[in-house]
């Protein structure tokens, strides 16, 4: 496989600008040194995420995501690290030259997974085709679908049976935890199995059109579950996927409008009636997840979800959460008779949708439609209903975006706008601040020693923030006197492998740098919560020795404690020499400093 060579990669680097880089996913504003925005990467509702020009790196505060510009890619578009590479490249105008035809092998989880899912795809398909399953297809085909719709989209059938998919990937030499971390195969007493068993199988694939998850359709078996979706996995993020994305994304960027759907059936249904500028959520509820990725399609939103009750009432609440997401050009479309949008295309056709999506209706007015009609004489109590809308405008930050719809509500009760501002401001006075609890980080630990002693772990954070200043000398100090044996933690232990080479360099070691050579996500976390304000930590070199002396002592002491454990056994006399041997060389630690 060819590889991007590392001036490639090192002028990319160099011209990925982070700020730039961030700024095409989200709005940041600057704010002292550093620029805030919402995360893309939780529910964010004040800006969390904080970007460092000067480090060239992210970290949100909330949810602790944190890269360098590559990482943030890699995340932000689910892709690997070299299609990062080239994403950015492309953007920043570097073209990058490509060396080499035989190195090994991308082989790391995701890749494996997207192999995995690869595989599975072809394998449902090949079944709903075999003769075998020809039930399953004429579902689909007496549903309407044609079959090059059903080849587009890669629709297959999981037959009924509790290992088959099993059994063949085992043969593919994937690791285990590749294939645990999939997805596809589900843990019960009698070992693991298939998840999908006797559906109709919906791929779900991301904007390069890699197959990243399944849905299943129940078929032909008594189930309650109807769908079945893959669960989230390295590879996929229920919450931030939209179905469809890569056979649609081109036709919802000419047209600048984007149909939003509730169902895989929708979809197919309207993708092939030639309406192909739509996407649907599928298996979850609308998140703001999903507001992110319309918000990069930079479109107008159509809202059309089922007719039913249920449907109505998601539409709204997807309104309301676009709205806060200041995503304001959204109209909602109703299908008629409870219908979904499946039936209602079908039943009606294609001119018949279009003109209704003329006719679709704003949020307020859909919420004011969808409130009059609970009153069987369609009469409306106007104060709870301003009410239940501004207890949905209360998130939304967007001034403009709140006077408008407040305009809005006035227009259709006839209260006056000033008196809904006026109870909006009240609310949104009287709102208890909203508690986040102090998320306390899990140290992914099996030491016991330092799951009960969390005054080691601070030891240790403060060991490696030491590596990362700018002092010389302190580094240098760590660099001479630091036993890597003793750093018992091994998140820790990660990052000072990755640091150390650049201890006893001029300059301070390049936080983007190294946290670009962390592959594994947590310790990447860890890496850049420990610096990303390391100029706010004032290190002086006794610090730095107190904090070696600690370790050193904390080391001896488990040492001490095992060896009087021994003790309450046996007299031997090896055992008492060896401790007062070693509680001799506490006492010493610091000298040995103080010498230097
Ligand atoms: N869904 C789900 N789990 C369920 C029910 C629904 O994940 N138990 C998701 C599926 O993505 C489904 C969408 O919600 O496509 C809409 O659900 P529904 O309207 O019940 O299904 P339809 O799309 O109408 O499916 P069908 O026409 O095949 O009954
Ligand atoms: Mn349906």
């Amino acid at each position: 496989m060819a590889r991007i060579s590392e001036q490639s990669i090192e002028k990319t680097r160099q011209a990925a600008d982070i700020v730039e880089v961030v700024s095409g996913y989200v709005d940041l504003k600057q704010r002292g040194r550093n620029f805030l925005g919402l995360c893309p990467f939780h529910s964010d509702t004040k800006p969390s995420l904080t970007v460092s020009p000067e480090k060239q790196i992210y970290k949100c505060f909330s949810c602790n995501a944190g890269g360098n510009a590559f990482q943030f890619v890699m995340e932000m578009e689910s892709i690997e690290f070299p299609d990062a590479v080239q994403k950015l490249a492309d953007s920043f105008n570097i073209t990058l030259e490509i060396t080499g035809g035989d190195s090994k092998k991308f082989k790391d989880l995701k890749s494996q997974l997207l192999e995995i899912h690869e595989l599975a795809s072809s394998y449902y398909e090949e079944n709903l085709f075999s003769d075998k399953n020809k039930n399953a297809l004429s579902y689909l085909t007496e549903r309407d679908l044609s079959l090059e719709t059903i080849k587009k989209f890669k629709l297959g059938f999981a037959p009924d049976s509790l290992d088959d998919l099993l059994q063949l990937l085992r043969k593919k030499n994937f690791s285990a935890e590749a294939m645990k971390a999939s997805g596809l195969f589900i843990s019960t007493e009698k070992g693991h199995i298939n998840r999908f068993r006797s559906r109709i199988m919906f791929p779900v694939q991301n904007q390069k059109g890699n197959i990243i998850a399944f849905g299943g359709r129940i078929f032909n078996k008594d189930d309650s579950a109807k769908y079945l979706n893959s669960p989230d996995t390295p590879i996929y993020l229920k919450s931030h996927v939209l179905y469809g994305i890569n056979h649609n994304q081109e036709s919802i960027r000419q047209k600048k409008e984007v149909i939003l759907l509730e169902g895989y059936m929708d979809l197919l249904q309207l993708a092939q009636a030639g309406i192909d500028h739509c996407l649907a959520i599928s298996g979850t509820a609308f998140t703001d997840g999903h507001a992110v990725i319309l918000k990069r399609l930079k479109s107008n939103v159509y809202i059309t979800f089922d007719g039913d009750e249920a449907g109505k009432k998601a539409a709204i609440r997807c309104g309301y959460i676009l709205k806060s997401n200041s995503l304001s050009n959204l109209k909602i479309v109703t299908p008629p008779n409870e219908m979904d949008p499946d039936d209602w295309i079908r039943k009606d056709g294609k001119e018949n949708f279009e003109n209704e999506l003329k006719n679709a209706e704003t949020l307020i007015k859909t919420h004011y439609n969808y409130f009059s009609s609970i009153n069987e004489d369609g009469s409306l109590d106007a104060n709870n209903f301003i009410q239940e809308c501004l207890t949905e405008i209360i998130n939304i930050n967007d001034p403009i975006i709140k006077e408008l719809m407040a305009k809005e509500i006035s227009e259709l009760t006839g209260v006056d706008q000033k008196s809904i501002m006026y109870v909006l401001n009240e609310r949104i006075s009287k709102q208890p601040k909203k508690y986040k609890p102090q998320e306390f980080e899990k140290q992914v630990e099996n030491n016991p020693i330092l799951t009960n002693n969390s005054f080691s772990l601070k030891l240790y954070d403060d060991l490696i923030r030491l590596c990362f200043v700018k002092e010389k000398n302190i580094r240098e100090l760590i660099f001479e006197n630091l036993n890597p044996d003793w750093i018992l933690s091994n998140i820790h232990k990660d990052i000072y492998d990755v640091v150390y080479i650049h201890l006893k360099a001029t300059d301070h070691p390049p936080i983007s740098v190294i946290a670009e050579q962390i592959a594994d996500k947590k310790t990447r976390q860890k890496a850049i919560d420990l610096t990303f304000d390391i100029e706010k930590f004032k290190p002086q070199f006794i610090m730095a020795i107190d904090c070696l002396v600690r370790i050193e002592q904390f080391i001896l002491n488990q040492e001490v404690e095992k060896l009087r454990e021994k003790l309450k056994h046996s007299s031997d006399i090896d055992i008492l020499n060896q401790l007062s041997s070693i509680e001799k060389n506490i006492e010493r630690i610091s000298e040995k400093y103080h010498e230097q």
